[in-house]
């Protein structure tokens, strides 16, 4: 039997069209909450693959998405390349020395050997696979890492910013470092990635979530080509992974995509409508109610039937504009995902 998520991806017709929440395992859920307790912190859990595998199954059993995503983070890369990650409570994540310089760069670990240092992910992934296969119920798992770029903004700057000043200060006045890192980062996520279709996950996404922070003219040459280049990687050796592109607030983009990939991830300032009409032909669609309408389930009812009216023809897959937040009732997420599921049947 083929999973409906994966056929979706594929644009092959399913009986409805498949649901999932970005960041669908995490602190709306108190199941979730109560295991990162257990782990003591949210790094031991993405280190614990027994505890990751039960947040990343959590999901399924309570909201009823059709996909599962793999319990880690994006920054689990640069915290292997030797930059000594962590997560501070209240403030988010923390890098202690930030790149400033080649030097700083050439210190790092790099390609093959930092993916290899991943070993607990391909861990989680297949004790996953495992478990999915004996569920018998044709769960898509989705692996994922960050864009280049994103992966990037934290390494110059040390932490999440608001302004991105200093990573573009480098993209003005040293673009050749910047570039430098950008290649080398999309070097190890190759090879993870690689080793993460090889431990068993179905697709692949690819989260460019400050792609807002580059110009439009800008965007391709600082972000896209390596998010390609990844896809480009990935396809000539797995060609049957589909591989979702997620990047987050770049509509003036829509006219320039380009690539070998299967869906393209729409945020919720793009209108469905214009994504349809600009790429619908080329990928499948996901996206992208605004997240916040998760606070009111009539909002929420709202949102999908317009969704599943725009995307009546097929080639979409439902999920949010951006991640789930962590103060959203349970029980509005079940709504949402019953809704999607309710609205879409064919
Ligand atoms: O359910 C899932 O989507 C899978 C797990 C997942 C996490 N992070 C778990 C997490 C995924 C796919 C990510 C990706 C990620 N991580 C992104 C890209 C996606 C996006 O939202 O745009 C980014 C930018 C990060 C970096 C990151 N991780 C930040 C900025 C933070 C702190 C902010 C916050 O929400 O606390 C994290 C921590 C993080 N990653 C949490 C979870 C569940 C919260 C940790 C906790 O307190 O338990």
């Amino acid at each position: 039997m083929s999973k409906i998520f994966v056929d979706a991806c594929l644009g092959k017709e399913t009986p409805y069209t498949p649901v999932w929440m970005m960041r669908q395992a995490g602190r709306y859920l108190p199941e979730y909450m109560a295991v990162r307790a257990e782990a003591g912190n949210f790094l031991n859990l993405c280190h614990d693959p027994a505890k990751a595998a039960e947040v990343t199954i959590q999901p399924l059993d309570i909201v009823g998405v059709d996909a599962a995503i793999l319990f880690s983070d994006i920054l689990v890369i640069p915290d292997e390349m030797g930059m000594d990650l962590e997560f501070i409570k209240g403030f988010g994540p923390k890098f202690n020395d930030p790149l400033t310089s080649q030097e700083d760069l050439d210190r790092l670990i790099g390609g093959e050997e930092a993916a290899n240092k991943l070993t607990y992910v391909y861990d989680t992934i297949k004790l996953l696979r495992k478990q999915l296969d004996e569920r018998g119920d044709e769960i898509a798992l989705i692996g994922f890492c960050g864009a280049p770029w994103t992966l990037a903004t934290y390494m110059i700057e040390g932490q999440g910013t608001k302004t991105y000043n200093i990573c573009k200060k480098m993209m003005y006045s040293n673009p050749e470092l910047l570039h430098n890192i950008l290649r080398e980062v999309t070097e190890v996520v190759k090879y993870y990635m690689e080793k993460q279709i090889e431990s068993g996950i179905d697709v692949v996404q690819i989260f460019d979530s400050w792609a807002a922070a580059i110009e439009p003219d800008r965007y391709d040459e600082f972000s896209w080509k390596y998010m390609v280049e990844i896809a480009d990687y990935l396809k000539s050796k797995y060609p049957d992974t589909p591989i979702i592109m997620f990047p987050k607030g770049v509509p003036a983009f829509l006219d320039k995509v380009y690539g070998n990939f299967d869906v393209y991830g729409v945020d919720w300032g793009t209108p469905m409508e214009l994504a349809k009409e600009k790429l619908g032909d080329k990928y499948v669609l996901q996206g992208n109610m605004e997240p916040c309408r998760l606070y009111s389930k009539e909002a929420t009812t709202e949102s999908v039937a317009i969704l599943a009216e725009t995307m009546r023809d097929g080639r979409h897959i439902f999920n949010l504009g951006h991640g789930i937040l962590p103060d959203v009732p349970v029980e509005n997420a079940k709504h949402f995902v019953s809704e999607c599921q309710r609205l879409s049947k064919r």
